[in-house]
């Protein structure tokens, strides 16, 4: 099974469909707007409150389709919470307040049209500490489909064989799948959790911090495996490991203090930026 099996329906668009903030603290991004596929996250004007800390201001910020989008910035900038924003996980802090929208292909994500369950069938998440449930690998990855009411087990052995490969780590797990996914090693564990991930046929995977409990060599291989996604899905990482979104990242995002500072090609951030505060982060002035 190849990997464009894994999502061979997905529509590929073509139109331009990115725009930048215009906040007055944002770059001035005069030089144009960055060419790329349908817009898949569209944040307008967004803002986010815990209680009275205004964590996230005037959010302008489009990421489009079949493209790795890094979120890069200090701690404590927001990185986090606008991921979570994005598949309304932030919902789950009771002090969370927001104003503005977040369009997923067009729909405001916190329209009442909108359930969350449907948001999460469409946009997966992958955390900075491999999370895999006290449960057998197999049943880790057929999850999301039991909860579907996939119950035949051909089928279910199917879409478990499928996620594993498109998580290259089925070669690794496919003669002990009813062993405690515990058992595995911290890279493994995090590759059945983007398995996981995958089982449900997202559109979007979410990866916030997704390497940075992992060693090097299994860094390494979730790179790769960002990289081979990208073919079939839009990622978007967090990462505090600049090299990271240099490495692995199409387009990339500065975020400091609440705002997004410059949003741009990543070659752009990290060779030629716009603004003094992305050159000062990007050459490791501050961090
Ligand atoms: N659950 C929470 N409750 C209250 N404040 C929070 C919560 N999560 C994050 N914050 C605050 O929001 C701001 C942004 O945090 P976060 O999104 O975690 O940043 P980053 O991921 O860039 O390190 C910080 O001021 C942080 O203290
Ligand atoms: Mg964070």
């Amino acid at each position: 099974m190849t990997d464009s099996q894994l999502k061979e329906d997905k529509n590929m668009g073509t139109e331009m469909g990115t725009e930048i903030g215009t906040e007055v603290k944002q770059a001035d991004n005069a030089s144009g707007i960055i060419e790329s596929g349908q817009p898949v996250f569209q944040a307008k004007d967004f803002n986010l409150w815990y209680a009275d800390n205004h964590a996230l201001q005037n959010i302008n910020l489009t990421f489009s389709e079949n493209e790795i989008s890094a979120i890069i910035g200090p701690s404590g900038c927001g990185k986090s919470t606008f991921i979570k924003a994005l598949n309304r996980m932030v919902e789950l802090v009771p002090i969370v307040r927001t104003e503005g929208h977040i369009l997923y292909r067009g729909d405001n994500i916190f329209d009442k049209k909108m359930t969350v369950e449907e948001l999460r069938t469409k946009v997966g998440m992958v955390f900075q500490n491999p999370n895999p449930f006290p449960k057998s690998i197999y049943d880790n990855v057929a999850y999301g489909a039991r909860v579907h009411g996939i119950k035949k087990k051909k089928i279910l052995d199917q879409i478990v064989e499928k996620s594993l490969r498109g998580a290259a780590i089925w070669d690794e797990v496919k003669d002990r799948l009813n062993q405690n996914a515990y058992g595995l090693s911290g890279g493994q564990q995090q590759r059945v959790c983007i398995a996981r991930a995958l089982a449900i046929e997202p559109d979007v995977i979410l990866m916030d911090e997704p390497t940075s409990a992992l060693d090097p060599i299994s860094t390494t291989k979730i790179e790769d495996l960002i990289q081979q996604l990208s073919k079939d899905y839009s990622i978007v990482v967090v990462t505090h490991n600049m090299q990271q979104a240099a490495r692995v990242s199409d387009k990339t995002a500065f975020f400091y203090q609440g705002y997004v500072v410059e949003h741009d090609d990543t070659s752009a951030i990290f060779e030629n930026p716009k603004d003094k505060r992305t050159e000062d982060y990007v050459s490791g002035r501050f961090g």
